[in-house]
């Protein structure tokens, strides 16, 4: 699990040793970049909202570069909206060259995922879960631009952390990815959670500060500010 010292980054992340597109085998190269990550919490998280606003995909696109934001969960699965670059886009989802793949996606043993759609660079990426008490599962959904294009619901347990990430594997492991943000960052706990904050590790990130207005319950972040990444893996 390279790239990821922090204990505190752990719950976020205990799934992403084979993190996104679960099928590469263990000898592939995966890396990971700058993050933003909160957690554990000692509630648990019920509904995580943020837009990605998708930069430039790296040039050359190899195979693969992947940003996301995720949820580490009690289950042991990681709750992963995914924007790809892959080198093949038009093999993968339709996409064009310079576009990224997106869509809703877990991962649980295996890569569950949603329709993968084409998005290109400048397009708000809202990815949204949220905890569905009549069904025990969380309910994601990607939007491009306002109009939601990938949905998956999946039992996974219950949310302990969240964290964007920046993932590289085999070949994208070498090169520059550009730097973006995730705006209008929403987290909401089941309960009160005013350590919260504390929990707070990041890397190669700045933010406008995460703030909460209700003791802990909910916490916000306008803008998280991923930097420029250079993998030479
Ligand atoms: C997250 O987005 C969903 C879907 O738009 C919305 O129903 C929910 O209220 C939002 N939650 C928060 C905490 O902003
Ligand atoms: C919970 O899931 C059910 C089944 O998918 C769905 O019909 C319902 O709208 C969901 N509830 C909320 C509050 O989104």
């Amino acid at each position: 699990m390279t790239g990821f010292p922090s204990t505190t980054n752990r719950a976020v992340l205990a799934a992403a040793t084979a993190a996104f597109l679960g099928a590469v085998n263990a000898q592939d190269t995966i890396g990971f970049g700058p993050y933003f990550s909160l957690g554990p919490t000692n509630s648990w998280i019920r509904e995580a909202n943020t837009t990605l606003v998708l930069p430039a995909v790296p040039n050359p696109q190899e195979e693969r570069l992947a940003l996301w934001p995720g949820m580490g969960t009690s289950g042991g699965d990681l709750i992963q909206a995914l924007a790809v670059s892959f080198k093949d886009p038009a093999a993968n989802c339709g996409a064009s060259e310079g576009q990224w793949c997106t869509w809703a996606s877990t991962l649980q043993g295996t890569q569950l995922g949603g329709t993968q759609v084409p998005a290109s660079a400048g397009d708000k990426l809202t990815m949204s879960y949220v905890y569905n008490d009549s069904t025990g599962k969380y309910d994601q959904s990607v939007a491009i631009n306002g109009k939601v294009v990938s949905t998956l619901s999946t039992s996974s347990g219950e949310a302990q952390g969240w964290g964007t990430a920046v993932e590289c594997q085999e070949d994208a492991c070498t090169g520059v990815v550009a730097a973006h943000e995730y705006t209008d960052t929403t987290i909401l706990l089941n309960a009160a959670d005013s350590s919260f904050g504390n929990t707070l590790a990041i890397n190669e990130a700045t933010s406008s500060g995460l703030t909460t207005s209700d003791n802990g319950k909910t916490w916000t972040v306008d803008t998280i500010s991923i930097k420029s990444h250079t993998f030479n893996l």
